[in-house]
């Protein structure tokens, strides 16, 4: 619909362009995906997540030395202030991990020295920092409210390595690093989504960058989302067993169920990170003698394909990985905020950098111009 001035209503922006980006270059009818120029396939396999990260906030990837210095920084960023600690000690047992998140990005803000300063420099710090701290504070957290001690980082281990050890205590094995670290890579970036827009709102307005990756939580947290990948596990927790997939979605199709992990908003042809996570999955559930939930995922996706020619997305497949991994459900979409911070942090420095607010029309479709009715004639 067309306003009167002429600008047209465009329902949830579909298909509309509202930057230029160098970070990710995202083709959805031919399902292709690359970050600076290289092919998501080739980072998740080749690439440690430390070099994505150097890779999207300096534009290219980094010689050995310059891995070096972003590896250090990164490391050398990883404990929290233990006023922290403390917060998530006085937090309501039952909080949620991405509320928890989002008040710890706020309190981190609170204590970083760049805080205010939005220069090109300060904003590479900044998503340095952040980008270490919100792993531990996951972590910190999730250990807190499960009645255990945090376990402070490991300056030996890789991200990915160091996540799952500060999880669990334990130190993970080549494998499973690998796996996580390639998962990273995979939800690092992805152009305009809903929470990296949101970041990228928030920064327009001159503000800083930890109030947009608060911001960028909040959005990636619903199940049309990155909240997506814990609904996925949750339906395959109610399916239970791969015998019980035929029913399921024989009474979900006829029920005209949403089915979390299906569908996309760009791909056409199919999320190119959905195939990748696939193979990541079917060999993690295999190692951990979990296999029946790979099997069930497979079974459903050929299940709902057939009948709706619905796609699964990245969320899909990264539910049983996940969940394989010994990741808690509930932490599924802090592990997916864990990559994308790389990306909304690579957004954040380019909108600063090349700056317009942001600011769309809405089309008033309510009641027309009215008298006012004082209070007391207003009935009751
Ligand atoms: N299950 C059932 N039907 C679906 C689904 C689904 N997952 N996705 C789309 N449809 C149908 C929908 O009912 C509609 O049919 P009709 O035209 O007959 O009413 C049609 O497809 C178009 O759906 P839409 O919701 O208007 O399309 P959209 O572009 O706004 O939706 C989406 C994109 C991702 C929100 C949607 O596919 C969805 O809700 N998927 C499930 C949630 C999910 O997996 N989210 C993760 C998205 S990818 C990762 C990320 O961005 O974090």
């Amino acid at each position: 619909m067309d306003k009167k001035d002429g600008s047209q209503l465009i329902r949830g922006l579909e298909g509309v362009v509202a930057a230029e980006t160098k970070l990710c270059d995202l083709d959805g009818k031919n399902g292709r995906l690359a970050y600076c120029g290289y092919d998501i396939a080739d980072l998740a396999r080749q690439a440690t997540f430390e070099e994505v990260c150097h890779l999207l906030w300096h534009g290219e990837l980094p010689a050995a030395v310059q891995l070096d210095k972003t590896t250090l920084a990164l490391i050398a960023a990883r404990e929290i202030p233990r006023e922290l600690l403390q917060t998530f000690r006085l937090m309501p047992k039952a909080t949620d991990p991405m509320r928890a998140l989002q008040a710890a990005v706020a309190m981190l803000g609170m204590h970083d020295p760049d805080a205010t300063d939005n220069a090109h420099a300060a904003n590479l710090r900044k998503a340095v920092r952040l980008t270490s701290q919100l792993a531990t504070a996951i972590c910190a957290h999730h250990r807190i409210r499960s009645g255990q001690e945090p376990v402070a980082p490991a300056s030996d281990l890789s991200h990915a390595g160091n996540f799952l050890y500060m999880l669990t205590g334990a130190r993970p094995s080549a494998v499973v690093t690998k796996a996580f670290d390639a998962s990273l890579t995979l939800y690092a970036e992805h152009e305009l989504n809903a929470s990296t827009f949101t970041t990228r709102v928030i920064t327009s307005t001159q503000s800083d960058l930890h109030s947009a990756v608060a911001g960028g939580l909040g959005a990636l947290k619903g199940p049309l989302h990155g909240g997506a990948g814990e609904a996925v596990m949750r339906t395959l927790l109610e399916i239970g067993e791969v015998a019980n997939v035929d029913a399921f979605s024989d009474k979900a199709l006829a029920e005209k169920r949403r089915l979390m992990g299906f569908g996309h908003r760009v791909y056409t042809a199919g999320d190119p990170r959905a195939a990748i996570l696939k193979g990541l999955a079917e060999e993690a559930c295999r190692q951990s003698g979990q296999f029946k939930w790979f099997e069930m995922a497979v079974k459903l996706h050929a299940r709902i394909n057939a009948a709706k020619k619905l796609i699964p997305n990245v969320d899909f497949y990264s539910a049983p990985l996940f969940y394989s991994l010994g990741v808690p459900v509930d932490l599924f979409t802090p592990v997916i905020a864990t990559g994308r911070i790389a990306g909304w942090t690579a957004n954040i420095v380019e909108q600063h950098d090349d700056n317009r607010l942001i600011r769309p029309r809405g089309d008033y479709v309510g009641a027309g111009r009215r008298p006012f009715v004082p209070l007391g004639q207003r009935g009751a």
